[in-house]
């Protein structure tokens, strides 16, 4: 089959790596020009483990290759994949202006009979808009179908040729048998759906996640009021087979670039649509109240920031990925500036600056620099170097935020730290 993923950004590099892998002729195709030449050099642009590797193992056995050329890129294509980016709108409702642009700008180039499938997560009903755009641009007949993804950043191509599930999204037979047999090869179970079903499922998925990052931290956050502690009650409710042990991660609240837009936009959808009373709605205004509750609570520990010299550990959304988008240090280093402090801030792989250049920010190379002398260190994310670091005792007050509950609170509050917890 030839394919074409229009985008190569995280979804779209690992997707066109990963088709070309099982035998496809694949072209990722970018208005990125400066992008497109980085992966022609087999270099990707951002930090995704085993990508490089198998991008470089396709472009030499001469499967996959990058254009910036619409008319190059889409002629041949018998599936052209949508993956751009669907960012949300200061509302909170989905900004569908790359997907339509891309859909206007695929059109004149479409072969008889080809397949447009839309992989970014775009809400029910949207194909009304879509089908349109590509009309007035095109004679040929075509096909629209949904195509969600669910690969998480730092084990995306792991979690792209081994997924739980395949969704698509088309209620056409013969486009139903050509994604079918696609996906045959990963050997997970087809849901074939209606294109709704199927976006409704991406918006499910991360909106439930969502939801129990947010639950727990409710529950955190009345175990600190006792003697009880939130992971002794994960651990308690966990054998339940109905709930489980896994996905349970009090903290400061879900982030990425999924997670928060994704309930965000499903939760203006559900205004959009006169659901006013939707959960989703008060998920997403408890996740963005989050952060800033918090830190008023870690600012009693010092009093108060003004000259407070503070450290942050973990610039990422997460490990294993130098993403930053909605991570937490993003927000909560502007509150630390604007409330006086001087950050120290280092990560294994991720860089982030304050918008407006700051005197009093820094970001260091090195675990050990970056702790010197700090009244606060906070582990904003469990990277892997962060959990097996040894913290040097301390004789002056220092307080330590472990915000994942990741470090042992004996051996911490030992070197002479205040620990400091999320829900004990
Ligand atoms: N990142 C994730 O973990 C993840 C997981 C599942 C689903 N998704 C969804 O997949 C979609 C893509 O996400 P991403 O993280 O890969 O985005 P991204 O921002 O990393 O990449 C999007 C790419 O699209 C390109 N682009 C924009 N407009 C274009 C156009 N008109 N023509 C060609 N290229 C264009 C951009 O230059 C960019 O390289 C989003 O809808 C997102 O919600 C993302």
């Amino acid at each position: 089959m030839n394919i074409t993923i229009i985008g190569t950004g995280f979804v779209g590099a690992v997707s066109a790596a990963v088709y070309s892998s099982l035998g496809h002729q694949v072209i990722g195709l970018d208005v990125d020009q400066m992008k497109i030449e980085s992966l022609k050099k087999g270099t990707v642009p951002f930090f995704e483990p085993n990508l490089e590797d198998l991008l470089i193992e396709q472009q030499q056995a001469g499967r996959l290759s990058f254009s910036a050329n619409y008319s190059e890129a889409i002629s041949n294509a018998d599936l052209v994949i949508v993956a751009v980016g669907t960012p949300s709108l200061p509302s909170g409702a989905v900004d569908l202006k790359y997907v339509k642009l891309s859909c206007a700008q695929l059109a004149p180039y479409l072969k008889e009979d080809a397949i447009v499938a839309i992989k970014s997560t775009v809400p029910p009903g949207v194909f009304s808009e879509l089908q349109p755009i590509i009309e007035k641009e095109t004679k040929v007949k075509f096909h629209l179908a949904a195509l969600p993804e669910f690969l998480k950043e730092g084990t995306a191509v792991d979690d792209t040729l081994h997924p739980d599930r395949v969704v698509i999204g088309s209620t056409e037979p013969s486009v139903i048998k050509k994604l079918s047999k696609l996906h045959q090869p990963f050997d997970a179970p087809l849901v074939i759906v209606t294109p709704e079903s199927a976006q409704m499922i991406k918006y499910t998925s991360n909106a439930y996640l969502a939801t129990r990052i947010t639950f727990i931290n409710q529950i955190a956050d009345l175990c600190k009021h006792t003697n009880a502690n939130i992971e002794d009650v994960i651990e308690g409710i966990g054998y339940d087979k109905r709930i489980g042990h896994h996905y349970w991660y009090p903290g400061l609240g879900y982030g990425g670039s999924c997670f928060p837009k994704d309930v965000d936009e499903l939760a203006a959808y559900a205004k959009k649509i006169g659901e006013k009373d939707n959960l989703v709605i008060t998920i997403s205004q408890l996740n963005h109240q989050r952060i800033p509750k918090l830190m008023r609570e870690f600012e009693t520990l010092v009093e108060n920031w003004k000259d407070k010299t503070v450290a942050i550990l973990g610039l990422a959304f997460k490990p294993h990925t130098n993403d930053t988008r909605e991570a937490p240090a993003g927000k909560v280093i502007p509150i630390l500036l604007e409330s006086g402090a001087t950050v120290k801030a280092y990560d294994p792989k991720a860089k982030w600056s304050p918008t407006d250049a700051n005197s009093n920010y820094q970001q260091l190379n090195l675990i050990a620099s970056t702790i010197q002398d700090a009244d606060m260190i906070m582990v904003l994310v469990e990277w892997p170097e962060f959990l097996e670091y040894e913290f040097p005792k301390v004789s002056k007050k220092t307080i330590f935020i472990d915000s994942r509950n990741r470090f042992n609170p004996e051996k911490i509050t030992r070197l002479g730290y205040t620990y400091q917890g999320i829900g004990h």
